[in-house]
């Protein structure tokens, strides 16, 4: 069965969720059908592009191509979007045209900002295949490439038209990637708390593949980042709150050169901002936490490496704000449920939580 979560900004778009969905049918309501193209990667497109052309076809659209980028995080770079962008022209895609874009989180990101850019925007469908494009980057409208710089440093808001996310697609998705879409998981149910946070005890059995906890968690997922992001839709305040483990973890990505995958190092930088919990609010969920990433197969600690690398990239990491000293900005729990914000540390701070996970 098909559930529907609608994500109520401006212009509203629907979150399908299901099994065996039918896309072309799903998005009817959102989108004409005209022309198209796919957008998606080397691991993929083999698996799945072909199936989602045919039911697009048979819907009345007309794909023009598809075009795959190697899979993985170097392809959410300027040269890769560059050669995406020069190809949609390449195919003769017009503004009325639409994007779908097939894949995890890369994909997502790299296909959304060639949306919202090509020809200053045509419209954008995301098709999730991993877990955590699923249940968190193919909801809020964030898309973007990272820079040598750091992460995600190019990029955009633009709304998809829909976002398609079929539960079977995550049948051949690897383990090691399943494990990372938890991260992102156990994240939100920390920060929402209630009935969320219950559902946590199915890490385990959604870490098996069981159909009913993946669907379940991806649902609570979609339902809270849907509601987040349409409190604050453009992050000037407690849209921050998704942050929690960034702060360091988007570090711990780029010092790993990004050999460590997102939610891996998400789960350590979780790991490092419960530990800044308990010294700056004195709230203990060390423990609590890291039982949840390790039913899910996470790691709670960072490869070793010098702790003054991870607090230089820090300090390029986009979210820190310019002008205030010192400080970091970190997401902390005041308890399960109860997220603050702008949690102002200082790099002796930032250095012992690292230390800790170290
Ligand atoms: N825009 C946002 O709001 C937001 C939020 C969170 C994360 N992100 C970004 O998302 C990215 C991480 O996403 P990800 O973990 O999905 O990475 P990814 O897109 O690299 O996918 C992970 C791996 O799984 C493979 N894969 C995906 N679906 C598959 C399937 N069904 N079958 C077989 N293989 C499959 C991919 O080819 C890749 O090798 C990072 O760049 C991160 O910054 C963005
Ligand atoms: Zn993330």
């Amino acid at each position: 069965m098909a559930e529907r979560v609608e994500v109520p900004v401006s212009t509203p778009y629907p979150v399908v969720v299901g099994e065996n969905l039918d896309t072309a049918g799903s998005i009817s309501k959102a989108l004409k059908p005209g022309a198209a193209v796919i957008l998606t990667d080397s691991n993929v497109g083999a698996r799945h592009a072909g199936s989602v052309v045919e039911n697009l076809e048979a819907g009345g659209w007309n794909v023009l191509g598809v075009i795959e980028v190697p899979a993985g995080e170097s392809s959410k770079s300027l040269r890769v979007y560059g050669d995406v962008v020069g190809r949609l022209a390449a195919s003769g895609l017009t503004r009325d045209s639409t994007l779908f874009a097939l894949g995890g989180g890369v994909v997502g990101d790299l296909g959304g900002f060639a949306a919202a850019t090509y020809m200053r925007g045509i419209s954008f469908v995301a098709l999730p295949t991993s877990l955590l494009a699923m249940v968190d980057s193919s909801v809020g409208g964030k898309v973007g490439v990272d820079l040598p710089e750091g992460k995600n440093l190019a990029g955009a808001f633009l709304r998809p038209r829909a976002v398609i996310a079929d539960l079977e697609r995550l049948d051949t998705l690897p383990d090691r990637d399943l494990s990372c879409g938890l991260a992102e998981v156990i994240k939100m149910g920390l920060l929402s708390g209630g009935a969320y946070f219950d559902d946590l005890n199915l890490i385990g059995a959604a870490r098996s593949r069981d159909p009913e906890a993946l669907r379940t968690l991806v649902l609570d997922s979609v339902r809270f980042k849907a509601d987040v992001v349409a409190g604050d839709e453009l992050e000037t305040g407690r849209r921050a709150i998704l942050n929690y483990g960034h702060t360091i973890g988007h570090a711990l990505e780029a010092v790993a050169d990004y050999a460590l995958l997102h939610g891996e190092a998400i789960s350590a930088g979780m790991s490092a901002a419960a530990h800044l919990s308990r010294e700056k609010l004195g709230m203990d969920l060390i423990e609590l936490q890291r039982d949840l990433l390790q039913s899910a197969g996470l790691p709670v600690n960072a490869p070793a490496t010098d702790p003054a690398n991870i607090l230089a990239a820090m300090g390029r990491d986009k979210k820190r704000r310019s002008g205030d000293g010192a400080a970091h900005r970190f997401v902390l729990l005041e308890d399960v449920g109860s997220p603050v914000w702008g949690v102002p540390i200082t790099d002796d701070e930032a250095r012992q939580a690292i230390g800790a996970i170290l």
